[in-house]
């Protein structure tokens, strides 16, 4: 497994490993189904994304050039915000506890204090606790409660606000 940078040319495996990762799990945002990105669009995302030294992609990319989980890190489009990124990511169930998640994380560290990025933030829903788990032991914090914010199979679901500070570049 390795883990790399995105290209343009990973639209279409970048597009169907998103749509998987929201088929078997309900705890992203996009629900199966609600992806409706075309390949061009998603080509051009990345292109936009790799044109700004504060956002970036990362993809592990398996033996057989399958990719099998992602970490986004979109950075503040303002003078005053450039400083923070927002990150979401996924592993494919059958490759998750193995790891992964935890050397995506350390790659985002690493690029992040090369790219002048001082605060790391992102939500999680509050049962998802793998992934709170996973963010605690990497140095993030619950900053705040985003209360009943989804309604998911007929029940209300909270929101944490978590983030982690990087020292000061
Ligand atoms: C959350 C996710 C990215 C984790 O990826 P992963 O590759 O399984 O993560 P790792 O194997 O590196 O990390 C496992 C860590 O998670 C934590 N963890 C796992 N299961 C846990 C549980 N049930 N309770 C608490 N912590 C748990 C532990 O800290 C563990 O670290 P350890 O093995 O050193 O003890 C992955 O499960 C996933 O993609 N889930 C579906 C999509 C998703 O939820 N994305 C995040 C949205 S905010």
């Amino acid at each position: 497994m390795i883990i790399r940078e995105i290209r343009e040319d990973d639209a279409i495996l970048f597009l169907d490993l998103q749509k998987t990762i929201e088929e078997e799990t309900q705890f992203m945002l996009l629900e199966s189904g609600e992806r409706e990105t075309a390949v061009a669009e998603k080509r051009k995302l990345i292109r936009a994304v790799l044109n700004r030294d504060n956002q970036t992609v990362f993809v592990v990319e398996n033996n057989d050039g399958r990719l099998v989980g992602y970490l986004r890190a979109l950075g503040g489009e303002y003078e005053k915000s450039r400083h923070t990124a927002y990150i979401t990511m996924g592993v494919l169930q059958e490759f998750t506890g193995q790891g992964l998640g935890t050397r995506l994380l350390e790659t985002l560290d690493e690029w992040a204090q090369h790219n002048g990025i001082h605060r790391l933030e992102l939500i999680v829903m509050q049962p998802n606790k793998a992934a709170i788990g996973l963010y605690e032991k990497m140095g993030y914090e619950i900053e705040g409660t985003k209360r009943d914010s989804l309604f998911i199979d007929g029940v209300y679901v909270d929101e944490y606000y978590m983030g982690k500070l990087l020292p000061k570049s």
